[in-house]
C-alpha cells in the first residue's frame, strides 16, 4: 500500500502537481527513497556489476551535517551499510564523544556507493579492497552523491581521508596539509561549509593522530 501511495505521489509530482498536504520533508524523503532504488539498479561502471550490495548511507536525511568516506569495504559490502566495520565503530564514537550525536542524527556516505575490489570475481575474499578510480567516482558523484546533497542540504560536510577530501575538494594537497581548515565551497547546487580530516581506518592504524582528530571536531562543533 505505501509502496502504491508513493508511486502515485510521485506520478502526480512528475506531472508538475504540489499539493498543499504535501510536505517539502516527506517530499525530499520521497525523493531519496527513489534516488536509493535508482542506484540499487545502477550498473553504470563496473563496480555495480560486482558489488554484493550497493550502500548509499546511513544516518538521517534530516540533519545539518553529513559525513563522506571513500567507498565501502568488505563488511558494507555484505551488509549494504556504510561504515559498520572497526573503522565505521571508531567513527560513532568519536561523534558521539565530540559532537553528542549519533549516527541516526547524522548522515554518513561515501563517494563511491559500491565496493571498490582488485578482484572483484571474489567478493568473498578479505583484503581485496582497492581504491575507486577517478572514473568510477566521477560517475557515482554525478548519478548519486550530488543529488543526496541537493536534497539533504547539510550546511556542513566533514570529509574523511585524502581521497573523499581531493575529490570533493578538487585539490591534489594531502589531507595532513587540508585537515582541520574549512572550506566554503557550492558542492553540485548546494552551498556548503567543508572540514576534512583523517579516516577512522587511519585513526586505527595511528591513534596518536587522535588528538588533532578532537581539535578538527571541536571547529566542526563550532559550525552546528
Ligand atoms: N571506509 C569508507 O571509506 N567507507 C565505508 O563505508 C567503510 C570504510
Amino acid at each position: 500500500m505505501k509502496e502504491k501511495f508513493k508511486k502515485y505521489i510521485q506520478l502526480r509530482m512528475d506531472a508538475g502537481e504540489e499539493g498543499l498536504w504535501f510536505s517539502p520533508k516527506r517530499n525530499k524523503n520521497l525523493q531519496l527513497d527513489e534516488l536509493k532504488k535508482q542506484m540499487e539498479e545502477c550498473r553504470a561502471c563496473r563496480l555495480g556489476r560486482y558489488r554484493l550490495n550497493p550502500c548509499f548511507g546511513n544516518g538521517t536525511y534530516n540533519t545539518e551535517i553529513m559525513f563522506i568516506g571513500e567507498g565501502p569495504g568488505f563488511v558494507e559490502d555484505h551488509r549494504g551499510e556504510v561504515f559498520v566495520g572497526r573503522a565505521g565503530k571508531l567513527l560513532d564514537s568519536i561523534i558521539r564523544d565530540n559532537l553528542g550525536l549519533e549516527r541516526k542524527d547524522v548522515f554518513i556516505t561515501n563517494i563511491v556507493k559500491c565496493h571498490p575490489m582488485k578482484d572483484p570475481s571474489n567478493p568473498e575474499k578479505r583484503g581485496n579492497d582497492r581504491p575507486p578510480t577517478e572514473e568510477e567516482t566521477g560517475v557515482c558523484i554525478k548519478k548519486f552523491l550530488e543529488k543526496q546533497m541537493d536534497l539533504i542540504r547539510p550546511s556542513v560536510v566533514v570529509t574523511l581521508g585524502s581521497p573523499s577530501t581531493r575529490t570533493i575538494l578538487k585539490r591534489k594537497t594531502g589531507i595532513t596539509k587540508l585537515r582541520g581548515n574549512i572550506f566554503e565551497k557550492r558542492f553540485s547546487n548546494t552551498k556548503v561549509k567543508i572540514v576534512p580530516t583523517y579516516h577512522p581506518a587511519y585513526l586505527l592504524r595511528s591513534p596518536s593522530k587522535k588528538a588533532e582528530t578532537e581539535k578538527d571536531f571541536k571547529l566542526i562543533k563550532k559550525l552546528l
